[in-house]
């Protein structure tokens, strides 16, 4: 049965809080940097989000910064938001003062802004990592949230493990936490630990038996361990969470969080089983998840649900023949609901710029500026040159490559490489660096990719490792688009660290670059250059902050 064919009246709207650039952040890898921020921020408001974790003020002065930008230039739009209200801007506060006033500061300039404030409630996190008994904790809880809401009136509280706690003991901490002021209840399954039957039950338990439930907004926070995080996020939905906590492509910690694009098709596609609607536009989740992953360099698996490359394709004959019969044979969801268009343009060397711009507005690409519309054109005609039909897979990895790239501290001019099966690889690079001069070296290496990162190390002179290299072709054929994504991290000491707010440990970041190009080895380069660029980058935001916090 289709049950989008049943009318159902008087839905309850589930508010979708976003923590793509909070929890999602702290995935290792995923560093952004602040321009990438915003314009992630700024698609999660055209996607529809509720509520948006901009980040953790308090982890540094960078961080701090990112979170203040959101609240002051994504705080007010409300541009193609189905709600028509400005996104909410929060920050995330451990249970301490400084912390909150440092997260308020944050967030304050956004007409809508929210202080997240946690403290763990497990005996495992208390006894070994706070070192406080369960007192202790509820004083703490009590003296943070009342804080915070001495300073603004909208105040989220987490009790962290919620999922591996005392529900009674979280009944008592979250009815303190109601009465000091909260307004949002978030119960998180940090470790990814539970089952949708005991995460359910959870949620119910905790609204049926903690005082002043009904006054507040009930939310539910999953992360992936044991592959439950959806399934977990949906129980609590069925059992009266109304605000869901997701990333975008389900990236965070560990394993993840519950992704975004999951959650909101499970609502759409299923509403006599969930009965509630959102807020979200579902026909942006594929630019937004093509966004995240170009900018954190965190490649989505081809058979993730609802934003894999294959989770539109159908591959064996018997499921080819019923589609063509009838595509609800084999199709739950209609690729155009998540974004996805069958180019109905084929674009070639004859196209003009006209026909590349509508196109691009076709994708959702409507909103690039004219020098980044500049850009992507030469690109595009450079590409058509020599591929006979140019996709959207295409286009998108122009894009990508072309837009969403972090400042050119190096610039990359050209490259050569000879190699074959009796040859030493062996490559030639010439980059333009930050004073502007034209630098040129060539090496040696184990492959015709390895000798150019020889040659352009011989000249960048920053000692980082490779720790992840990732090379596909977007579309089919010998002429394709080859897109790279490659992670490098800081040697010797050249690191840049923000602190994990659940470990209270500084980590060393790891930065991506990707680059896309016909030949691979060129869109390989353009992959280590992007990524030198953010590494060098974020080192000189270390040294200025360490600078403002010597002062
Ligand atoms: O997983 C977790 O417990 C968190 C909290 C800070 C909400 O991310
Ligand atoms: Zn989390």
């Amino acid at each position: 049965m289709d049950e989008s064919d049943v009318p159902i009246q008087d839905k309850d709207t589930v508010i979708f809080f976003d923590t793509t650039l909070r929890d999602g952040e702290q995935s290792p890898g995923a560093t952004l940097n602040v321009d990438e921020k915003l314009e992630i921020a700024r698609q999660l408001s055209r996607l529809g989000v509720d509520v948006c974790e901009a980040g953790f003020p308090i982890a540094s002065p960078g961080d701090f910064d990112a979170v203040r930008r959101i609240a002051e230039e994504v705080g007010p739009l409300t541009d193609g938001r189905k709600s028509n209200q400005p996104m909410i801007i929060a920050g995330l506060a451990r249970a301490s003062k400084v912390d909150i006033q440092r997260a308020y500061d944050a967030v304050k300039v956004a007409p809508r802004h929210r202080i997240h404030t946690f403290l763990a409630t497990s005996d495992i996190h208390l006894k070994h990592k706070l070192k406080i008994d369960r007192e202790e904790c509820i004083e703490q809880v009590i003296e943070a949230v009342t804080f915070a809401s001495s300073l603004c009136s909208d105040i989220e509280f987490s009790p962290e493990d919620a999922g591996r706690s005392d529900p009674d003991f979280l009944v008592q901490v979250l009815g303190e936490a109601i009465k000091a002021g909260a307004t949002t209840l978030n119960i998180p399954d940090t470790v990814g630990y539970t089952t949708p039957d005991e995460f359910g039950w959870l949620i119910k338990y905790l609204r049926e038996n903690t005082p002043g439930a009904d006054k507040v907004v009930w939310s539910v926070h999953c992360h992936d361990d044991l592959g439950l995080a959806t399934a977990n996020t949906l129980a609590g939905v069925q059992n009266g969470a109304r605000q869901v906590e997701v990333t975008i492509n389900g990236i965070g910690e560990r394993a993840g969080n519950t992704s975004l694009e999951e959650v909101a098709m499970a609502i759409a596609t299923r509403p006599q089983t969930f009965n509630v609607q959102t807020n979200i536009d579902t026909t942006q989740i594929t630019r937004t998840s093509r966004m995240v992953s170009a900018y954190t360099g965190m490649v989505v698996q081809p058979n993730k649900a609802i934003v894999g490359a294959n989770a539109f394709a159908h591959e064996a004959g018997i499921h080819q023949d019923g589609m063509l019969k009838n595509q609800q044979t084999y199709e739950i969801m209609r690729p155009e609901t998540v974004g996805l268009h069958a180019s109905k343009l084929v674009l070639g060397k004859h196209s003009g710029r006209h026909a590349f711009r509508v196109r691009l507005e076709d994708l959702g690409y409507g909103d690039l500026d004219k020098e980044e519309l500049n850009a992507a054109f030469q690109r595009f005609k450079r590409l058509a040159d020599k591929k006979k039909v140019v996709t959207d897979a295409d286009i998108e990895a122009i894009i990508a490559d072309e837009i969403y790239q972090p400042p050119e501290i190096w610039k990359l001019n050209h490259i050569q490489v000879s190699c074959g099966d009796n040859s030493m690889p062996t490559a030639s690079v010439s980059l333009t660096g930050p004073d502007g001069v034209e630098y040129r070296d060539a090496a040696l290496g184990t492959g015709p990719v390895d000798a150019v990162y020889q040659a352009v190390n011989r000249i960048v002179g920053v000692s980082n490792r490779l720790t992840e290299f990732t090379i596909n072709a977007v579309t089919e054929g010998l002429d394709a688009v080859a897109e790279t994504t490659i992670r490098i991290q800081p040697e010797n000491g050249g690191t840049a660290y923000s602190l994990n707010p659940q470990t209270n440990q500084p980590f060393v970041r790891t930065f991506s670059g990707h680059g896309a190009s016909t030949d691979i080895v060129v869109s390989s380069a353009r992959a280590y250059i992007s990524a030198l660029n953010k590494m060098l980058a974020a080192r000189e935001e270390l040294s200025s902050e360490v600078s403002v916090m010597a002062n």
